[in-house]
């Protein structure tokens, strides 16, 4: 064993001033001097904080470190879980381990992959247009993430799963609120009870009237209802949020380096480059969870069965072990490897279904508006810190009229 591992009083969340795509500094600090730390959890727990990229990446997986949402300390300050959490309801995997986890994974891996996801590439390429246009037709200013940056990824998984998108209004707004730190832990729950309502009338109806979509085809297998509702919740929560974040934020990281967007204006072959530049370069995903089963001997020192373990993945994209000159975007490099999606068995299952969404709808939207700008100042965007998905509340944009 090596000297005692150091400890941080909490996780690092504050960024740079000025920096909105910018980890918090004392992530690189203890990147460098102390990749596996030990940290104080706003509930008391001693944990561990992880921030190298080999580190992380060994983390997720191995299978001595678990998902199960039972076993988690939360490391987010005002997140839902102050106290333990329950396990994770039937369906919702996750939150659980194998074997139980590939039981689902089994059923959904087939209908995500590459190639079923890149059929999708002309329906996201009418739906992106008619969403342009209508911003076109409106005039500026716009704000992005309702004009653009929610609804794409929204129909999109609407469609997917069978979803009627009427209900945009009343799903979005529980799913924003399931993911924000500053709403009260009852209104959290309040929002999840209510998705869970709204998807077990779906199911029943579908149950009773299976139709051509995702769901309908999981009400043919033999699930229960408590579980296809939980999926249900699952992918609509995971479908909507991240993805719209990725482009409201990634427009806006184009926005400030005016060089990058160029590049991408100039050529929009470039798109699937840099979705992967930019996954990694923001990591709106930005901190992963995960609790020994036993002990493990990690990097010189023990982490103890029943510690949970907090996985920077900002700083594990950043991490220049891993990526040359990680502090800057360029849209020209061939990013692998960034851990934006996860790795391991609980790796992304909706991961072809964004980056289909990102190849088309960021090229769309700036060669769509040569002129595209901010509308106010780049430091009155108000950013989304409170998350476990990082991102911006609004982003107000402008362009020339011809
Ligand atoms: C840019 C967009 C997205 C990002 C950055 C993202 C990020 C992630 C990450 C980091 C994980 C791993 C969590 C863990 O290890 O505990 C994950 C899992 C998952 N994601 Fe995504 N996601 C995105 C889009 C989507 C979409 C569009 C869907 C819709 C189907 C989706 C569905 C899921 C599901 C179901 C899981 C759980 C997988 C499992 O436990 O086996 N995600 N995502």
């Amino acid at each position: 064993m090596t000297e005692p591992p150091y400890t941080v009083t909490a996780l690092p969340t504050m960024r740079p001033p000025g920096c909105p795509f910018d980890p918090p500094e004392e992530l690189a600090q203890l990147r460098e001097q102390h990749p596996l730390s030990r940290m104080v959890f706003p509930d008391g727990h001693v944990g561990w904080l992880v921030t190298s990229h080999a580190l992380v990446r060994a983390v997720v997986a191995d299978p001595r470190f678990s998902s199960r949402h039972e076993l988690m300390h939360s490391p987010f300050p005002g997140a839902i879980s102050a106290e333990r959490p329950p396990p994770a309801a039937p369906g919702m995997f996750i939150g659980v381990d194998p074997p139980e986890h590939t039981r689902y994974r089994k059923l959904l891996t087939g209908k995500f992959t590459v190639r079923r996801m890149r059929r999708l590439t002309a329906r996201v390429e009418e739906i992106t247009a008619e969403h342009l246009d209508a911003m076109e037709r409106q005039g500026p200013p716009v704000d992005l993430v309702q004009a653009y940056a929610q609804p794409v990824p929204a129909l999109m998984i609407c469609e997917l799963l069978g979803v009627p998108y009427a209900d945009r209004e009343f799903f979005q707004r529980h799913a924003l609120a399931l993911n924000n730190f500053d709403a009260v832990p009852e209104e959290q729950y309040a929002a999840y009870v209510a998705l869970q309502e709204y998807l077990h009338a779906l199911v029943l109806a579908k149950r009773a009237d299976p139709t051509d979509d995702l769901l309908g085809d999981l009400a043919r297998e033999e699930l229960t209802d408590e579980e296809l509702t939980n999926i249900g919740v699952l992918l609509l929560g995971a479908g909507l949020d991240t993805t719209a974040n990725m482009l409201a934020l990634g427009t806006f990281a184009l926005l400030s380096h005016p060089g990058q967007l160029a590049a991408l204006r100039a050529d929009p072959g470039l798109a699937d480059q840099a979705v992967e530049e930019l996954l990694r370069y923001l990591s709106i995903t930005h901190t992963g969870v995960r609790a020994a089963l036993e002990d493990v001997e990690l990097n010189g020192h023990v982490i103890r069965a029943g510690e949970t373990v907090a996985l920077s993945a900002q700083a594990a994209n950043r991490d220049p072990e891993r990526f040359a000159d990680p502090d800057t975007l360029d849209l020209r490099r061939q990013t692998t490897g960034h851990l934006s999606f996860g790795h391991g068995v609980h790796q992304c299952l909706g991961q072809q279904l964004a980056r289909v969404e990102m190849r088309v709808a960021l090229p769309a939207l700036v060669t769509r508006f040569p002129t595209l700008r901010l509308a106010i100042s780049s430091a009155e965007v108000p950013l989304r810190t409170n998350s476990d998905i990082y991102g911006v509340h609004r982003l107000p944009v402008a362009w020339d009229k011809e």
